[in-house]
């Protein structure tokens, strides 16, 4: 049974135009949440929104909770005006995580937005537990003003940026800039971001026999796979994304479906 916990706002500031930081403490040190799981926020304020939002933890220090929040509809919003001192209702930690890499494993991870979140939460949590891992990352947006600046580990990973449209490159999505690029040697490929995105990466690395994982994005609503609202179709039967998921081996989904 999951618990809710009230956290304390510490920080709220914006990144990009649309794209915030909400940086919340939680009492509770020994909490835990592994890559790829999710937590579902509360979202009150000005707007009324009765369900919570699912979130993936951008980053974790000490005690600090780190999200990385697109400013989308009601929810979000509230959440874009929370103040340091303000408390936050989570529950956590929801869903499956991504698979664990061994020490020595070569690993790609593909970020579309804020797709980052979960993403970046995999290099900072397994890298300091395996330094011998060999990651790069590929974050694309659709614009170079909606780029986050990752917070560490740039030193370590092979790191490519690419923005959907630019000024200074021919106009391309992330899946057709990846095609452009040097060959990249990898056992497991993690995926999160727009669902047209991870369709074009998961038919390209089902097809090439690739090892690789998407994290979904559905709506929801209890986020504990009671009410069958995040259903989907896969080759092992209809899965629930927020408790069978969000993370799913690409290879066994009904993209043609989603
Ligand atoms: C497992 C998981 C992890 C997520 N992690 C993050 C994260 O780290 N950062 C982040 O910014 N967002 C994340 N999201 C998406 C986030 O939950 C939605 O953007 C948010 O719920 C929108 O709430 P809202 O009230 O602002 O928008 P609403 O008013 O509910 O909707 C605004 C618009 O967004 C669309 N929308 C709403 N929810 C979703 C959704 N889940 N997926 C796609 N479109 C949606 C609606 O159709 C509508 O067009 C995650 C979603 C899931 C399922
Ligand atoms: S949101 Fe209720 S089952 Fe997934």
């Amino acid at each position: 049974m999951k618990h809710p916990v009230i956290g304390t706002v510490k920080n709220n500031r914006w990144l990009t135009p649309n794209i915030f930081e909400l940086m919340v403490a939680f009492p509770d040190h020994s909490m835990e949440i592994k890559p790829g799981q999710f937590v579902e926020l509360q979202c009150q304020g000005n707007h009324p929104v009765y369900l919570n939002r699912p979130f993936s933890p951008f980053m974790i220090r000490h005690q600090d909770w780190y999200f990385l929040i697109q400013n989308k509809g009601k929810g979000t919003n509230n959440l874009s005006h929370l103040q340091p001192g303000d408390k936050i209702t989570m529950l956590s930690p929801l869903g499956k995580p991504f698979l664990p890499p061994t020490a020595d494993n070569k690993i790609l991870l593909i970020a579309g937005g804020v797709g980052l979140a979960p993403i970046y939460y995999y290099i900072s949590h397994y890298l300091p537990l395996y330094p011998k891992l060999s990651i790069t990352l590929l974050h694309g947006t659709s614009f170079e003003e909606d780029k986050i600046e990752l917070p560490g580990y740039l030193d370590v990973l092979q790191y490519y940026f690419h923005a959907d449209q630019s000024a200074s490159q021919t106009n391309s999505n992330l899946f057709q800039y990846y095609q452009t690029l040097p060959k990249i040697d990898f056992d497991t490929a993690f995926v999160c971001g727009p669902l047209p995105m991870m369709r074009a990466f998961s038919r390209y690395f089902t097809k090439e026999n690739r090892i690789h994982f998407v994290s979904l994005e559905m709506m929801m609503a209890c986020g504990l796979g009671f009410c069958k609202g995040c259903s989907i179709s896969t080759s092992d039967g209809m899965k629930s994304v927020c408790s069978d998921g969000p993370v799913f081996d690409g290879s066994e989904l009904d993209w043609n479906l989603l």
